[in-house]
């Protein structure tokens, strides 16, 4: 690990039982994702990027090894600590969007600032403006286009400022055009806000954007 490094993982493993079979997902993986960086993950589908992003991200406990965060080993601490932590350090972003659909898009954005008490419409609206939808404050996902939800997404993940933003192929469900403009939002927002950023991407043009650019392959990482 070096000393600038804000995440790192050593030998982990994940498997999942289907059926009578073990599917080895993670086999001793091995990274460290620098403070600032911009790392981009690459791989074939199945190969287990999304478990990743789920264990970096505290969601989803690994069978082996240890994610560290700042030195600490984040499935030793207690459930509301992790969960605190997730709120407050980790910034999500699904290729699904995953937005409340019965709040509005300035009620997405509060909702992490919520559940840390210190919601303030003021910011949420500041965000909203920031992706292009400050005048969407009101309407609801159902009345947003598939890239308006996103960037509504994008907004809510970054509203407690986190130090990690994860992004599982945030473009998947969006057309080249739309996509493209959702990681131009992504990049900018990541040159602001001087997070650690991780896109799995199927997009080879997206995934050469990264500073590390990795590839997820027989459970491990690979620089590329
Ligand atoms: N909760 C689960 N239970 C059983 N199998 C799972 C579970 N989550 C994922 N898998 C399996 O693990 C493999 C990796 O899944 P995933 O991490 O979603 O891959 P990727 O995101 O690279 O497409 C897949 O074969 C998937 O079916
Ligand atoms: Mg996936």
């Amino acid at each position: 690990m070096t000393a600038d490094s804000l995440l790192t993982c050593s030998a982990l493993h994940k498997t999942f039982r289907l059926g009578h079979t073990d599917l080895e997902i993670l086999q001793g993986l091995e990274a460290a994702f620098p403070r600032h960086g911009l790392n981009t993950i690459q791989g074939a589908s199945g190969s287990g990027k999304s478990t990743l992003l789920q264990i970096l991200g505290g969601l989803e406990r690994p069978d082996a090894g240890e994610v560290r965060w700042e030195n600490e080993s984040i499935y030793d601490w207690s459930r509301d600590k992790l969960a605190a932590w997730r709120n407050l350090s980790v910034g999500f972003v699904f290729q699904a969007y995953h937005l409340f659909p019965e709040l509005s898009a300035l009620e997405n954005v509060e909702f992490p600032a919520r559940l840390a008490r210190r919601s303030d419409p003021a910011l949420g609206s500041h965000l909203l403006d920031q992706v292009g939808l400050g005048s969407r404050l009101h309407h609801r996902p159902a009345e947003l286009s598939g890239g308006e939800q996103q960037r509504v997404a994008i907004a809510r993940a970054l509203r407690n400022n986190p130090a990690l933003l994860l992004a599982d192929e945030p473009t998947g469900n969006l057309d080249t055009t739309t996509g493209h403009g959702i990681i131009d939002l992504l990049l900018r927002l990541h040159e602001e806000h001087h997070n650690c950023l991780i896109i799995v991407t199927h997009d080879n043009a997206i995934a050469s954007l990264g500073q590390q650019t990795y590839r997820l392959e027989e459970g491990c990482l690979s620089l590329r």
